[in-house]
């Protein structure tokens, strides 16, 4: 027997290998026991900590945002087209036809005056207004070497009458109705008519379409608010044949639509129907 086994087989060999054994054991438990407490105490936190995300809330689904409708395009209001007063006796826009008299039938202005530094044939007053207007037109004719002069202006309703009832002597109910308004029923009866003339003659007359003076007053009176009142081609709706002598005073506004949009007559530029015969 060598003298290794005989010295392990030595008690106190045994008893020196048993306390090893014991303390590796001690260790060993503490050790154990140690990481249990530790595994005790920290375990919830470390699961708190590591464990998966709980599914997520199912978030409801976004609502479909309705698209808003397309707003339809506005359709522009057509301008409304101003309207005018026809029917005071003392507007500036009145119609006196064949088939609207003056009303009251013989109403009288109370403006009149007479046109300063014009010459005139009869010396007839107009309303102020329209004698105003015409002194610049007067004014606008002697510089256009075309100096105009009054014929006729405001006829009230008995001097009205009297040079109807003259023609219808003269020549009959038609011949007189031709040219010539009834009593009550002549825009002379607003004051705000002119028979106008020039150095040429042809004074009342359908040949002074063909003066200069004639001329130069269809091309240039709406500048001043007059208007040639009964066109040439217009008497159906007018009711008289042409005049190109009759200048009626309706404002700078009017006269300029007019000319402007090409009207020809006052009836269709207000809306109001023809008036080709006379109201029986
Ligand atoms: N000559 C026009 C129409 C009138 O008498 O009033
Ligand atoms: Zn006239």
């Amino acid at each position: 027997m060598s003298i290794e086994k005989t010295w392990a087989k030595h008690p106190e060999v045994r008893a020196r290998r048993r306390r090893r054994l014991k303390i590796g054991l001690g260790i060993g438990g503490g050790v154990v026991a140690l990481l249990v407490v530790l595994g005790v105490i920290f375990w919830p936190a470390l699961q708190a900590r590591y464990a998966p995300a709980p599914p997520a809330a199912a978030t409801p689904a976004p609502k479909p945002v309705p698209k808003p409708e397309p707003k339809p395009e506005p359709v522009p209001e057509p301008a409304p087209k101003p309207t005018y007063d026809v029917d005071s006796p003392s507007s500036i826009t009145v119609v006196v036809n064949k088939q609207r008299p003056m009303n009251p039938i013989d109403w009288a202005p109370d403006d009149l005056v007479v046109p300063e530094g014009i010459p005139s044939v009869w010396g007839h007053p107009i309303r102020a207004e329209a004698a105003t207007a015409l002194r610049s037109m007067y004014d606008a004719s002697v510089a256009a070497g075309v100096p105009i002069k009054i014929t006729s202006g405001y006829r009230d309703y008995e001097l009205q009458k009297e040079i109807y009832d003259g023609l219808v002597a003269e020549g009959g109910v038609e011949f007189a109705d031709r040219d010539t308004a009834r009593p009550g029923f002549s825009e002379h009866q607003t004051g705000l008519v002119v028979d106008l003339e020039g150095d040429e003659g042809c004074a009342l007359s359908e040949c002074f379409r063909d003066t200069a003076t004639g001329a130069w007053l269809r091309e240039n009176s709406w500048q001043y608010g007059y208007i040639l009142r009964y066109n040439d081609g217009e008497q159906p709706t007018v009711g008289y044949t042409f005049e190109p002598w009759h200048f009626r005073y309706v404002g700078v506004d009017v006269a300029t639509a007019m000319h402007e949009q090409g009207v020809k007559n006052l009836e269709d530029f207000v809306g109001l129907p023809a008036a080709p015969t006379n109201l029986d």
